[in-house]
């Protein structure tokens, strides 16, 4: 992967924000796969400027990498709450262009399956967005997850669950499982940008970028896509050589 180190969050938006922006020029309804967490907040923060300041991103279509099971869909940490306020409003996307998992128990077995032919019909993600957890997860593929896997149930480690408990008012109310884009959807994607702040994702991303590839590091998978970019701070960088 080419590997870009940034001095802020900030620059990382903007970079990452004008790539967007120059995709979407070409392609006005392009195929975003959107991410959600903390990481990629700057560059949504930075399409909404843009937005702001006239680009219009009301033909993007985007596909989120996954949601968690058995939450209630208006609850404020369920994905589809995340990305309505997070990215759809603020980017002045349209709302029925804009797909998430369907994490609810009705229905689970055969949501994977519908997802991806959602994908499909839509010619496939354009650019698709990641970040990365501390135990090396993209999407919430956790480790030991097959490279060829497509979107399914994942049971979150323990790990991610105390990671993500500051969302929720304690890790026991942090979902047990989750829907997530396979490592195999992902590596479908025409182009992936992966993003890493801060000091705690210095490990996985060292691992991802310059360990071997293994189940054990789902993102060492990126090392397999022709087009993969990885966007860090100085922080998530120090262990890479
Ligand atoms: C979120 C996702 C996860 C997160 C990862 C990092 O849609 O798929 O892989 O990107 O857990 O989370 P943050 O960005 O909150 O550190």
């Amino acid at each position: 992967a080419e590997v870009i180190v940034v001095s802020s969050r900030q620059a990382a938006g903007a970079l990452v924000a004008e790539a967007i922006e120059r995709l979407v020029a070409t392609k006005p309804d392009a195929v975003l796969g959107l991410a959600t967490g903390d990481t990629p907040l700057p560059v949504y923060r930075a399409l909404a400027e843009r937005v702001q300041a006239g680009l219009d991103l009301s033909g993007v279509r985007g596909f989120a990498l996954d949601e968690y099971v058995g939450i209630a869909l208006d609850h404020p940490e369920s994905y589809h709450s995340v990305i309505d306020r997070e990215v759809v409003r603020p980017l002045g996307l349209t709302p029925s262009a804009v797909h998430v998992p369907d994490g609810r128990p009705l229905g689970i077995e055969t949501a994977g399956e519908r997802y991806e032919t959602a994908i499909v019909a839509a010619g496939g993600i354009d650019l698709q967005l990641l970040g990365i957890g501390t135990d090396g997860h993209i999407g919430f593929n956790e480790p030991g997850s097959s490279f060829a896997s497509l979107t399914r149930v994942k049971t979150l480690t323990r790990q991610t669950r105390d990671d993500n408990a500051r969302f929720f008012d304690s890790v026991d109310d942090v979902p047990v499982h989750s829907i997530t884009q396979g490592l195999g959807t992902i590596l479908r994607a025409k182009r992936l940008v992966l993003l890493a702040f801060g000091a705690g994702k210095a490990h996985a991303v060292a691992a991802a970028v310059e360990g071997p590839l293994t189940a054990s590091v789902p993102a060492s998978a990126i090392q397999l896509h022709p087009r993969a970019t990885v966007v860090v701070d100085e922080e998530a960088a120090s262990m890479l050589t």
